[in-house]
């Protein structure tokens, strides 16, 4: 048959070990319980390009929450969905794997009834964005690795094109248009010609701006997370998503340069940045409606419905951009311990914020150096070593070691021995026993 092939010396070259061990016993378990079950989506689309993809989504034709419910007793956890009839298996070691019944409600498009597999699965591929991610492979026992594909998701693949399965795919799913910008900055695809012209007309009809801020937070958190988050940015103004999904905002050339040097320091300082994994789109987010009017920015902030403390977050680094510069820029020295106690009440986003929203590159050089060596500087001495020199346990200890720390950070002492004489000096054990 022209649409499937045998991919099972793939799968056995390139899956770990883990991967094929729970594709195997799931595909035996289907096979027990006279279901088939596929493996689907970005996972098959990553195994044909050769990329590591841990995130396993099983399509099951019959009745998924039957066979989701079967691994409780193999010590899993499971969670379904009984309206949805989905669900996750979570195998131990807390690896999940979501598992679908292959759907055909909501849209009941005239695609023609395939041989192989039972229909239920086309249509579910059907529903899909893009041909790429539109391919499954079959793990039952006796149909191991034979590779799906009805829309030339292969064919795509090969020509590096992102191709979209109808000509309605961006009016059923509107947030489509982002992960098409996301993946194809991630996969270096271009668009199908098609697809582009769709992409446009979805903008140009307004049906990102009927999006919910929710699902809007969540792309777009997912396209700062990216990589390589200056690319898309730039293709996003360049098709005017973003005045598409936000009335008002202005996204101009000071917001890109921002976003490029956000871009630059996280890949460059990689390394030495402190964790900020979680939040780090949130700069992103603040670079992009940096240059918009005041009650653009909150209608902005307003309708993504970010957490209280998001929030804070981004409209202090909007808010206090000049406040930081005053602090910590200008020509005369500034002492690392003048920085740090600035800096230290900012959260480590905005500050990264700020070092690329400035102007000024000594505000800009000491946030980095704030970044990637002040805030990790902490005294040698811990508190069970304070005790153990005789000063008692309590608040006291919490100020002598936050004392002694900005006194390294003026350089005032180095070695174990340096601060166990600098407390001794400064914190004489006889006035505390006097008083
Ligand atoms: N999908 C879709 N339309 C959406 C979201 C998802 O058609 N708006 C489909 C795609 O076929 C996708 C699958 O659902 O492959 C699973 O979604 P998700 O896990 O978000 O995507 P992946 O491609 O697996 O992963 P990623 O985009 O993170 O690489």
């Amino acid at each position: 048959l022209p649409w499937t092939e045998d991919v099972s010396q793939l799968m056995a070259q390139r899956l770990s070990p883990w991967i094929t061990q729970t594709l195997r016993r799931l595909g035996r378990r289907a096979e027990e319980m006279s279901l088939k079950a596929y493996v689907v989506g970005g996972f098959v689309r990553d195994l044909l390009l050769g990329k590591e993809n841990q995130d396993l989504d099983i399509v099951i034709e019959g009745d998924a929450l039957a066979f989701i419910k079967s691994w409780e007793t193999d010590g899993c956890k499971v969670a379904v969905h009984e309206r949805y009839k989905t669900g996750t298996i979570v195998f131990p070691g807390d690896k999940k794997v979501d598992v679908a019944t292959a759907r055909r409600e909501f849209y009941e498009y005239p695609v023609a009834l395939p041989k192989v597999a039972g229909d239920s699965l086309k249509h579910d591929l059907y529903r899909r964005d893009f041909t790429v991610n539109s391919m499954a492979i079959s793990i039952n026992r006796t149909s191991w690795g034979t590779l799906i594909d009805y829309f030339g998701g292969r064919r795509d693949l090969q020509s590096r094109q992102l191709r979209v399965l109808h000509n309605l795919s961006f009016v059923e799913d509107p947030t489509r248009v982002l992960r098409g910008l996301r993946l194809k900055q991630r996969l270096g695809f271009e668009f199908e010609d098609n697809t582009f012209r769709l992409i446009k007309s979805a903008v140009k009809g307004g049906l990102l701006g009927l999006l919910s801020g929710t699902r809007v937070k969540n792309e777009l958190k997912l396209i700062f997370m990216e990589e390589k988050v200056y690319p898309i940015v730039l293709e996003m103004v360049r098709l005017n998503i973003f005045e598409a999904l936000f009335s008002g905002i202005k996204v101009d050339r000071n917001c890109i340069r921002i976003v490029r040097r956000l871009s630059f320091f996280l890949r460059r300082l990689r390394y030495d940045l402190p964790d900020i994994e979680e939040d780090v789109w949130l700069a992103f987010l603040a670079a992009v409606i940096f240059s918009s009017a005041d009650w653009v920015q909150h209608a902005t902030l307003d309708k993504l419905h970010l957490s209280k403390s998001n929030r804070e977050i981004v409209e202090k680094a909007l808010d206090d951009l000049g406040t930081a510069e005053n602090a910590i820029g200008g020509k005369g020295m500034r002492s690392y311990e003048e920085i740090y106690l600035f800096l230290r009440d900012a959260p480590y986003v905005t500050a990264l914020f700020w070092a690329a929203a400035t102007q000024q590159w000594r505000v800009r050089r000491r946030i980095l150096l704030y970044l990637t060596r002040l805030h990790r500087v902490n005294p040698i001495l811990m508190g069970r070593d304070l005790v153990e020199l005789g000063y008692p346990k309590g608040p006291l200890i919490g100020k002598i070691l936050e004392e002694l720390l900005l006194a390294r950070l003026r350089g005032e002492v180095e070695t174990r021995e340096d601060e166990i004489k600098w407390v001794k000096n400064n914190y004489p054990l006889y006035v505390l026993k006097k008083g």
